[in-house]
C-alpha cells in the first residue's frame, strides 16, 4: 500500500473567524484529514506580531482549537497542536533567516497592509511572520498545504526557502504543494464585495462569524450588498451577487448553474433569505458543537499535550537534520 502523504495547515488564534475561514481552510481541512498524515496547527505565536489585548490570546486559542474539533477534526486521526508548544518552529525559523533577504519579506503584500493598519506597531515578527510560517510547513516534510487565495505569497516562500536551502546544503525539505478551495479560496466580504472576508473588518456586517446566531446570520445577509440589475447570475460585474451564489453553492453542494436556475426570475431579497438560511443551518450545528466542547477545558488541553508529543517527534527529526546540514556541532547526550 502507498504510504499516505503529509497535510499541514494553520490557522490563527487571533479572534472568531468567518465562513470566509471556514470555506477557504478549516472545510477542506476537514475533507482532507483522512487521505494524509493530517498535521494542523493553532498558530499561535504569529498571532503575538499584533498587540494582543490581555487575555485574549489564551482565549482564543481554545476557542479555536475547540472550533476545529467541531467543524470534525479528529485529533486521533490527525496531529493537533499549538505552535508555541513545540520549539523547533522558532528555531528552524531562525536558521531560515539566515537564507532569506529582507526584500523578500518587505515586499510581501500582507506585510505592507498590516503595516497600513497598525503603523503605532511595525515589529521584526510581523515582517518575519512568512519564515516563521515557512517553518511550520517545512518541519513535517509537508506535501500539500490547504490555505486561502491569501496565503498563496507565504507558500510561495516556503517553497523559495526550501529549495534554497536544499541546493545549498543538500536535500533536506520536501517542497509543498497549495490546495486551494475552489471557487472560495477568497470569499468576499458582504459589505464591499471587492474587498476580501476579513474577520478584523470594524463593520461587522461585513462579514458572517462562526459565532453568528441564526437571526443574525439572516439579518447580515439581507443586508449584503449587491446591485440594483436583479438578475441573479455569476458574472464578473456582478460581485456582491457572485459572492452570494458562490457562499450558498459551498453551503449547499450546488453548482453555480444549478443555483442560478433555481433562482431564476426571484427576487434579490427571496435570494438573500435563502443565502442566510442554506448558512445558518450549517453554522448553527458547529457553534453548538465548538460551545459544548469549550465547557471542558481538561479535555482541551489533553488534546493539545498528546499533539505537541507527536508533532515535537517528527519536528526534531527534521530539525536535526537541518541542524547537522548546516555544521553546527551535535549535542552530546550525557
Ligand atoms: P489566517 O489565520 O489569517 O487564516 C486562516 C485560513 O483562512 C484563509 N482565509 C480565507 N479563505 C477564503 N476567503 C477568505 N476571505 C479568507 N480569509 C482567510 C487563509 O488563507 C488561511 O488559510 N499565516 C496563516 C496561518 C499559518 C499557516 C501556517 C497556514 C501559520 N502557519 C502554515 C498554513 C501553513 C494565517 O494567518 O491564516
Amino acid at each position: 500500500m502507498e504510504e499516505k502523504k503529509t497535510l499541514f495547515s494553520a490557522v490563527q488564534p487571533s479572534g472568531i473567524l468567518t465562513i470566509g475561514n471556514y470555506l477557504g481552510a478549516l472545510k477542506n481541512f476537514k475533507k482532507l484529514q483522512s487521505d494524509y498524515n493530517s498535521i494542523f496547527a493553532l498558530a499561535d505565536l504569529h498571532t503575538l506580531t499584533v498587540k494582543q489585548e490581555t487575555g485574549a490570546l489564551k482565549k482564543n486559542t481554545y476557542e479555536l482549537l475547540a472550533l476545529y474539533l467541531a467543524c470534525g477534526l479528529n485529533p486521533e486521526e490527525s496531529v493537533i497542536f499549538a505552535q508555541s508548544h513545540v520549539s523547533a518552529h522558532a528555531e528552524l525559523a531562525w536558521i531560515l533567516n539566515t537564507i532569506t533577504y529582507p526584500g523578500e519579506l518587505s515586499r510581501m503584500t500582507q506585510f505592507k497592509d498590516k503595516s497600513q493598519k497598525h503603523a503605532d506597531n511595525i515589529n521584526m515578527g510581523l515582517m518575519d511572520y512568512p519564515v516563521l510560517m515557512a517553518s511550520d510547513i517545512l518541519l513535517y516534510q509537508t506535501d500539500l498545504v490547504p490555505i486561502g487565495a491569501d496565503q498563496k505569497q507565504h507558500l510561495e516562500l516556503s517553497r523559495d526557502l526550501a529549495i534554497r536551502f536544499n541546493n545549498r546544503f543538500g536535500e533536506t525539505f520536501k517542497v509543498p504543494d497549495g490546495y486551494f478551495a475552489k471557487n472560495c479560496a477568497r470569499v468576499m466580504s458582504l459589505s464591499e464585495p471587492e474587498r476580501k472576508m476579513s474577520k478584523s473588518d470594524p463593520n461587522l456586517n461585513s462579514f458572517i462569524s462562526m459565532d453568528d446566531d441564526i437571526d443574525t446570520i439572516i439579518r447580515k445577509f439581507k443586508r449584503a450588498v449587491t446591485d440594483s440589475d436583479n438578475r441573479i447570475v455569476y458574472s464578473e460585474d456582478k460581485k456582491g451577487i457572485s459572492n452570494l451564489l458562490t457562499i450558498y453553492c459551498a453551503f449547499t453542494d450546488k453548482t453555480i448553474e444549478e443555483a442560478e436556475k433555481e433562482f431564476d426570475g426571484q427576487l434579490y431579497g427571496a435570494f438573500k433569505l435563502k443565502v442566510g438560511e442554506a448558512v445558518a443551518e450549517k453554522i448553527e450545528p458547529i457553534r453548538l458543537e465548538k460551545n459544548r466542547l469549550l465547557a471542558n477545558k481538561d479535555y482541551l488541553d489533553d488534546v493539545l499535550s498528546s499533539g505537541a508529543i507527536r508533532a515535537e517527534r517528527i519536528a526534531y527529526r527534521t530539525l536535526n537534520k537541518v541542524y547537522k546540514k548546516v555544521g553546527l556541532v551535535p549535542k552530546k547526550r550525557v
